[in-house]
């Protein structure tokens, strides 16, 4: 069953750099609603239990000290098809293979820093989603 929901973070390396407002403008663009969205500074604890699904790979606590470096903007976005619709805008996890067009093509700096997360999957979608706002009224 497919839902009409994703979860995103905009990386450290894009906010600081300042193309927050640019990347959210192709989003909406796109056909997504922001359902929810702030800006905060995860512990490399905190990314450490983001990423947990990583911990045995080798990049894992670059990862973490990465995601932990500075202000993301997690956000929750509704759209029909999202996830899938999505992970097309973004484009791949290496933005040397990322089409042109994509967020990541035209924003993200390397494999590690690659501007923005995009869920994987519509149960993924829930429970990353919900690290970040789950408590919050609705959303
Ligand atoms: P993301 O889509 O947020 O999910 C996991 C993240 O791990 C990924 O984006 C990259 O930032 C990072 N990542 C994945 N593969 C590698 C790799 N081979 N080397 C370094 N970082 C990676």
């Amino acid at each position: 069953m497919t839902t009409n929901r994703t979860f995103t973070m905009i990386k450290p390396d894009a906010v600081a750099e300042g193309h927050s407002g640019s990347i959210i403008k192709m989003i909406e663009e796109a056909g997504f609603r922001i359902i929810a969205v702030k800006k905060v500074q995860l512990t490399a604890e905190r990314a450490g239990q983001f990423y947990a699904v990583h911990r045995e790979r080798p990049f894992y606590q670059a990862l973490c000290d990465y995601m932990s470096s500075g202000p993301i903007i997690p956000m929750i976005l509704e759209k029909d098809n999202a996830v899938a619709d999505f992970r097309k805008l973004i484009g791949a996890t290496n933005p040397a293979q990322a089409e042109e067009g994509t967020i990541r093509k035209l924003f993200a700096k390397s494999i590690e820093a690659n501007a923005i997360h995009g869920s994987d999957s519509d149960e993924n979608a829930k429970i990353e989603g919900d690290f970040f706002f789950a408590g919050l009224e609705q959303y």
